[in-house]
This record gives C-alpha cells, structure tokens and sequence, in this order.
C-alpha cells in the first residue's frame, strides 16, 4: 500500500489541509510522507475541497477524503472521532489563519479540528497565510495557544507570497514539514495495525466486511475504553517535576522532585477520559504517550506555558493541577559561558514569581471578562513538619484545593511511590488520606475535583448546567486498592 523503507514506516499519519492557496503544496506532501513509509489518511476542510478536489488526494491516498464533520465511516463510526483514534500524528498543513484560531478556541466547526480535539496524539501544524495575517497579534496569540497544547508549530518562510507582495507566510519548505513529523513520533513505537483497521467508506471490501468489521471494532473499544469516563470532554493540564535554573550552561539549581505525582495524576485523568496537557520540567519517570507533553525546564518557560493557556478570552482548560516543584529563587545572572574553577564564588539569586497564584489572578480576571466556567485549580504544598501554614497559603495562591504533604515523613514526598497527604479546601475544610501509592492519591484527588466542578456548574434549582458531565459522582468513591 505505501512505498517502503522510510522513517514513517507503517505509521498511520492523517494529513489536514485547510483552504489556503498553499493547498496544492499538500499533494506533494502526502507523496513525501508515503514515501517515507507512511499510510495517510486526508481530512481536507469544505473550502480546501473548493480549492484543490478530492479525486487526486483519494487517488494517490487510496482512502475516501474525511470533510464533512458528520460523515460516517462504512463500520459507523463518525469519521472524523475513527480519523483521531486509528492514527498516530495529525500533520496540519497548509494550516490558514481561521483554521488555527478555531483550534486556539476549540471550536470543531470541521473535521480537522473536530478529529485535533478528539486525539491524543503529537499534532504537527505548519500555517501558511499572509504576511499581515501571520504577523497579526491575533495569530500570534493564537499559534502561542496551540504551542501550549504541546502541538509543533513548523515556522512558515519569509519570501513571495500569493497577493504579490514578499512576507513571511509561505508555507515550510515541505522536508522541515516531514522531519517535524518523523520527530515528533521518535520514539513512540509503531502502534499495532490489527487494533484499529481502518475501514473506508468508500471501498467494496468496506461495504460487505462491515458488520464483522463493526463488530471487532467495537470489541476493541469496549477493551480500549476507560472503567470510568467521568473526565470525558474535559482539558486537563498539570504541572510536574522540578525546575532547573541555570547558572552557567552546564549547571542549575534544582530539586529533588521526580515529578511521579504529577505523572500519576495525568495517567489518572487520561484513564478516566479527560485530554491531558503535561507540564513538564525536571523528571525521572516517563510522562504518558497519551498526553500532549510540553516541556518547560525553568520557572520563566513554566510561566510561558501557562499564560499560553490562559489568554484573556478565557482559560483553555477544565482544571489546573499544579504538581510541578518551582523553584522560588533562580541565579540573577546566569552566565553565557562556563566558569572555571577558580577560588570561591558567591551566586546572588532572585525570587521567581509565584505561577500559582498569578494563574489564579488571571483565571479569575479572564473569567469575570468572558462569562465562561471557572476551571477547578489545585496546588500542591510540600511542608516539612506541620501544617500550620497551608490554609493561609491556599488562600494566598486563590486555589480550589490544596494538597499538603510533609516530605520529611516516611513514604511521603520526593522520590517515592507512595504518599500521604492532607487535602485542604477552599470552603475551610480538611481531610486527613492514609499513606497511599501516587496513583491511588490521584484517584482520590480527582474524585474531590468532580465534586467541586459539579458544585459549580450546578445552579442553585439543582438542575446541572448545560454541558456538565452527568457523570459527576455525589460522593468520592473509594480508591482501588
Ligand atoms: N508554586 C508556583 N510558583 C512558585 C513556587 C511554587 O506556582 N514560584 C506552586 C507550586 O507548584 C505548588 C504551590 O505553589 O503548587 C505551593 O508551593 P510551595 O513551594 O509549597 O509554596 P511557596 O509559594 O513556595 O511557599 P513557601 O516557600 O513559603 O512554602
């Protein structure tokens, strides 16, 4: 079906080309990442269609076109929720202005973002548009956004442009689109074709293979699917691991967190559903393949990452979890070079600025402006000794919840598997957990959370608000032991 021998090799790739003149260019892409091994897929948006057709990317792909958002495949399954779930990257090229500031807001107006917000695979996105347009603070703002989801932005060049005039805006030179993609699945091991066949809709083998086809399909599913999908429809970001602030190119001042917690809890929120963001610094165990990983090494990039998702239009998440270990004072003046080794030195440090509680202000600003849901927002306290200050300190950083954690005592803290930690809420409560492992810790964490997102999307006549999840538990279940 594919040529051979590439870096894609039997990697199911969906190509999304969106309605700019650089949509012919797209053609040459779908070759290139055959040739490189690759069995793609296209999902095209109507004004893409209206540009370039279908019957050559159909020829040349030998699969049906995705473009209408509420097609069926030939085994049922909506088209562009099978296009998420059966590949490994979605590649975005030529992405226009509209079509990434839809994907900045989430609004699934077409197959391209619809199959972006239902996968959980690395996204690749490659604008193409006007020099003005891509220069526009709008598209800026929205490109830094879709930066925050952890999706790959391939820079456009700078050179004629389509209008006459010379701009940046012409789409990547097409090999820096293929190489972008080839790393972003470095790594990730070729997924098993047997799971997820992909049927079309359009082919006779489909049409009289369907209902056994439909069948172990939906075996695969119900294996695939999660005990509980109480997070479904939700954006989970959290935070983990330490940062590292340089002193020179080659040393930093860290600490000692592996980022486990954190870890555990965004396996949690994928098990039960939810789109996960990690924010990763410093960490010695490996984030999930599921989620869209960022990495943000000193506080200054941790707090990029999460202005990012923060825009003032309304924050871009369900629930802030904020595992990671900042530091709260970095070298004044890191240095270009390497210092040698000679006598003493005195380093002066400043304070870094507290991402919480910023986050906090800015949710809280952005909410207040836009009318949209308030996201949960949880911190973590590592104390040493008692807990005396955590209460003041949750309200200091206008957090929902706050987990404490005394790391001098056994079992609990940096490092280890297990924890024992008091959960602190904002409505002045306390509540003691027995030493448990990380995992069970983020079971029971994420269970208060659904109580306090279904407190606040349930209006005071008690009906849930429109668009909560009706399966926001009542009680906090108990964890698996
Ligand atoms: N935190 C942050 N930015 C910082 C420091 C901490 O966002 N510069 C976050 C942590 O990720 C954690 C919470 O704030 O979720 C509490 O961190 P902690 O170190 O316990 O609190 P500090 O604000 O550093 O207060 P103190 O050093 O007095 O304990």
């Amino acid at each position: 079906m594919t040529e051979s021998g590439g870096r894609l090799n039997n990697r199911r790739i969906a190509l999304g080309i969106t309605g700019s003149i650089a949509a012919y260019k797209a053609v040459e892409l779908l070759r290139m990442l055959q040739n490189e091994g690759a069995d793609v897929r296209v999902l095209m948006t109507n004004s893409a269609v209206e540009f370039i057709g279908t019957l050559t990317i159909e020829t040349l792909s030998r699969h049906a076109v995705d473009s209408d958002v509420l097609s069926l495949r030939g085994d049922g399954r909506i088209g562009h929720i099978a296009s998420a779930h059966d590949v490994e990257a979605i590649v975005v090229a030529p992405a226009t202005a509209h079509w990434i500031a839809a994907m900045a807001h989430g609004l699934a107006g077409d197959t391209i973002t619809a199959a972006c917000l239902a996968a959980s695979v690395p996204v690749i996105v490659a604008p193409a548009m006007d020099g003005g347009m891509y220069m526009h603070p709008a598209t800026q703002a929205n490109l830094s956004t879709l930066g925050g989801y952890g999706y790959r932005i391939v820079e456009p060049e700078s050179g004629a442009l389509a209008s006459g005039i010379v701009g940046k805006g012409r789409l990547a030179a097409l090999e820096k689109i293929v190489d972008a993609t080839v790393q972003a699945l470095s790594g990730s091991p070729v997924r098993d074709s047997a799971a997820t066949d992909w049927p079309d809709t359009d082919s006779a083998e489909a049409e009289t293979e369907a209902p056994a086809k439909a069948e172990a399909v939906a075996e695969a599913v119900a294996e695939a699917l999660p005990s509980r999908t109480d997070l479904a429809g939700r954006h989970v970001v959290v935070t983990a691991g330490g940062t590292a602030e340089p002193i020179d190119p080659v040393r930093f001042v860290g600490n000692r967190s592996t980022g486990k917690m954190g870890i555990a809890i965004a396996e949690e929120a994928l098990d039960r559903g939810a789109a996960v963001t990690l924010i990763l610094g410093n960490v010695s165990v490996q984030p999930p393949a599921a989620a869209h990983v960022a990495r943000a090494e000193t506080a200054a990039q941790m707090q990029a990452a999460l202005q990012a998702l923060t825009p003032p239009e309304g924050p871009l998440f369900d629930l802030l979890v904020m595992a990671a270990a900042v530091a709260d004072f970095r070298p004044r003046s890191p240095q270009p070079k390497k210092m040698g080794r000679s006598g003493s030195i005195t380093l002066e440090f400043e304070s870094t600025p507290d991402l919480l509680a910023e986050t906090a202000e800015r949710v809280q600003t952005a909410v207040a402006r836009s009318g949209r849901k308030k996201p949960v927002l949880v911190g973590f306290a590592a104390e040493t000794g008692s807990f005396d200050r955590v209460a003041e300190k949750l309200k200091r950083k206008g957090v929902d919840l706050l987990v404490a954690n005394d790391v001098d005592s056994p079992g609990s803290g940096f490092g280890t598997d297990t924890n024992k930690v008091t959960i602190f809420s904002i409505d002045g409560t306390h509540e003691d957990l027995p030493l448990l492992s990380k995992r069970e810790v983020a079971e029971l964490l994420l269970d208060r959370v659904l109580i306090r997102m279904a407190d606040a999307e349930t209006p005071a006549d008690g009906e849930p608000a429109a668009g909560m999840s009706a399966e926001a538990p009542s009680e906090p279940t108990e964890a698996k032991r």
